[in-house]
């Protein structure tokens, strides 16, 4: 892990992906359950682990005190428009989320892609808008089971990243650019990916990431996503290529997120 070298945008980050899950005072709780259980280390020491947390746009505002500036998570949406603003009925755009308290929004994720009909080229422009906006970005890409077991994985995974980041040029390879690695056949099955098969896609992605961006465009955080617990999250960092998680359901008790925190900011 390269997160204490200053010339490295790679930095280790645990997300809680909340879903469409807890109305506004039970995010407040869980928000002020959080505060109460990380140790002080945890808090002051920025370059050890940083804490986010993704509720419901319409939960943001009850987070805030939990969240940057005020408090010590990091506030990120689950979603954001790929427009600025304008006639689009139903949509946030980024300019809304950073008004919001939010800094930062998840793209791509699994759930976007296969209940909403999110193509690459939609992923694109958000991701692209996001950054142009001032967001952080955590890029979700990920391969159904069906492709895995045709052994077409990788190639499936690079195709979302490429298509993705087709629409960015040098200046937006900041540290405000995260990706996470979400294989769709782990995500709330209990079944997460092995250590090796985590580490070795992450190991795919980073490579490609060098041989088509120069450093440091190529040197960022890569989560990994889909069934982490408390029970793998130590081994799955322990294998080395993972910069942190992005976790759904366990992600939505304090007592399991602040098991997995500390997993990630001792291995
Ligand atoms: P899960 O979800 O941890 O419940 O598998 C992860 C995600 O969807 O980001």
């Amino acid at each position: 892990m390269e997160s204490n070298d200053k010339t490295t945008t790679r930095q280790r980050w645990v997300v809680g992906n909340w879903k469409q899950h807890l109305l506004r005072a039970e995010a407040d709780t869980l928000g002020r359950e959080l505060i109460a259980g990380l140790s002080p280390e945890l808090i002051d020491r920025d370059d050890s682990v940083r804490i986010g947390i993704a509720p419901t746009f319409v939960a943001l505002e009850s987070t805030r005190p939990w969240t940057r500036p005020a408090g010590p998570l990091w506030l990120f949406a689950q979603n954001v428009a790929a427009q600025e603003s304008g006639a689009f009925t139903g949509e946030v755009g980024p300019a809304m989320l950073l008004d919001a308290g939010a800094g930062g929004a998840i793209i791509g994720h699994s759930e976007r892609r296969k209940h909403y009909s999110e193509d690459d080229g939609l992923i694109a422009s958000k991701v692209r808008g996001a950054l142009d906006a001032g967001l952080r970005v955590i890029l979700c890409v990920g391969e159904p089971l069906e492709v895995r077991q045709a052994g077409d994985h990788e190639s499936h995974v690079i195709s979302q990243l490429s298509a993705a980041l087709s629409h960015l040029t040098p200046e937006h390879f900041t540290d405000r650019l995260l990706l996470a690695y979400e294989p769709v056949w782990a995500i709330g099955t209990g079944v997460a990916a092995t250590p090796a098969d985590a580490a070795a896609m992450h190991r795919r992605i980073r490579g490609w990431m060098e041989e088509h961006y120069s450093r440091p465009g190529a040197d960022r955080s890569i989560l990994y996503g889909g069934s982490v617990k408390p029970g793998n999250a130590g081994e799955l960092i322990a294998a080395g290529d993972i910069d942190g998680f992005l976790v759904g359901g366990a992600s939505l008790r304090a007592e399991s997120f602040l098991s997995i925190i500390q997993s990630a900011a001792t291995e």
